[in-house]
């Protein structure tokens, strides 16, 4: 049996982000050791990801050598524990310019078989993120794409109540992988799927983090052409580790037009920026109220207010979602509106928006298929 000890000893070997040895230093997360599986982080500078990587993999190759272990996770976070010297917390890593160098900078390594993952995000919650996240990913593959959602929100996943999903994925015989579910074609997984909501909402960061990697890699995704992930609001564990370990081809950020809410739609931007994901655009959501009685238009939340920040970002603006009772009502029913009103005028908006985000990735539907590596 696997203890603590038996993991912390094995660090020693290694040097942490202060210069002290791993198992001593202060950027060290508590280690958790659950049977034969192993998870802690390593808190570091966020602008350091890349330079700390190599110490990530050479942490988790140390430990998985370990007689009894059979899987570790190991994570970079920002999170700096009491105490920490040689951090710096996210606010106080310089910005970085996106770009193909600053991509090329970038090391996560991508999810086999997936092309491109795309996370859905915001700085402030209830903006609509899951909507969005939804029913693009439900327009992206009315398009003829082969398409996955991944409900990243491990506090309050509200994928499987947009969908309607209510089984229990499947563990793959022999394979020790998860089976996703599907949703009107779309592969879909969430940990809303896996564990009681009660009992996800005390985990920690590394928790946070080892879920969101298993939900990544232990998940038998397949083909994808695009993974939209759903991520939980602000700008915390979550978003670094997909930053850190998805190999994002960039991020949604989404937000209402009223002022609070762009200030937060900025931190997101500046976050992704940070850690060198490119901003794939902003969505408004909630924008213009289309009455359903009369069809008048009210700017409940202000109009234009995410367009305007978005030239003042020089990222793109890919949309406008009405505030709509249907749309309110076939999300919170169950049957998002992209597949429940196919031809209405919300759904066309996400169906522009998907062809927004296509056209950001760079590529035609299809055009070029991702190297297949066959094993006999
Ligand atoms: N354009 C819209 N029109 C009407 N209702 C909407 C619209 N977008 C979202 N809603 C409703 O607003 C609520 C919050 O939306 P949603 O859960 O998608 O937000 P979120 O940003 O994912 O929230 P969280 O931060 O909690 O994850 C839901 O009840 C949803 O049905
Ligand atoms: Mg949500």
């Amino acid at each position: 049996m696997i203890t603590r000890d038996d993991v912390l000893a094995r660090l020693s070997e290694l040097t942490g982000p202060d210069g002290r040895p791993l198992a001593q230093s202060a950027a060290l997360s508590e280690v958790i050791v659950s049977g034969s599986k192993v998870y802690f982080s390593i808190a570091i500078d966020p602008s350091r990801s890349a330079e700390f990587e190599e110490l990530r993999v050479r942490a988790e190759g140390l430990v998985r050598d370990l007689p009894g272990v059979e899987s570790v996770i190991v994570t970079l976070t920002a999170e700096a524990p009491a105490g920490a010297s040689g951090t710096a917390r996210p606010q106080t890593a310089p910005e970085r310019p996106v770009g193909p160098r600053a991509a090329a900078a970038r090391t996560p390594a991508g999810v086999p078989g997936v092309r491109h993952i795309v996370a859905v995000a915001s700085g402030k919650g209830g903006v609509g993120k899951s909507t969005v996240a939804c029913n693009l990913a439900l327009a992206l593959a009315r398009q003829g794409l082969k398409v996955g959602l991944l409900d990243a929100d491990i506090y309050g996943p509200s994928v499987p109540k947009l969908l309607a999903l209510t089984e229990k994925p499947e563990v793959i015989p022999g394979r020790r992988i998860l089976r996703p579910l599907v949703a009107h074609g779309v592969k879909v997984m969430s940990i809303g799927f896996l564990v009681d909501e009660q009992a996800a909402m005390i985990w920690r960061g590394p928790m946070v983090m080892s879920a969101i990697q298993q939900m990544l890699r232990e998940v038998e995704w397949g083909e994808l052409d695009i993974l939209v992930v759903d991520m939980p609001p602000g700008t915390g564990d979550a978003q670094l580790t997909m930053a850190q370990n998805a190999a994002l081809a960039g991020a949604v950020i989404v937000s209402t037009p009223q002022d609070l809410a762009l200030i937060d739609a900025r931190r997101g931007v500046a976050m992704f920026r940070r850690v060198e994901v490119p901003i794939l655009g902003i969505v408004e959501n909630m924008s213009t109220f289309i009455c359903p009685h009369c069809g008048g238009r009210s700017d409940i939340f202000g109009h234009g207010g995410a367009r305007h920040e978005a030239g003042a970002l020089g990222v793109p603006f890919l949309g406008e979602v009405p505030l709509t009772m249907a749309l309110r009502e076939s999300s919170d029913g169950g049957r998002p509106i992209v597949v429940s009103d196919p031809s209405g005028a919300e759904t066309a908006t996400f169906l522009d928006i998907a062809a927004q985000l296509m056209a950001a990735l760079g590529n035609a539907p299809a055009e070029r298929q991702p190297p297949r590596i066959v094993v006999e």
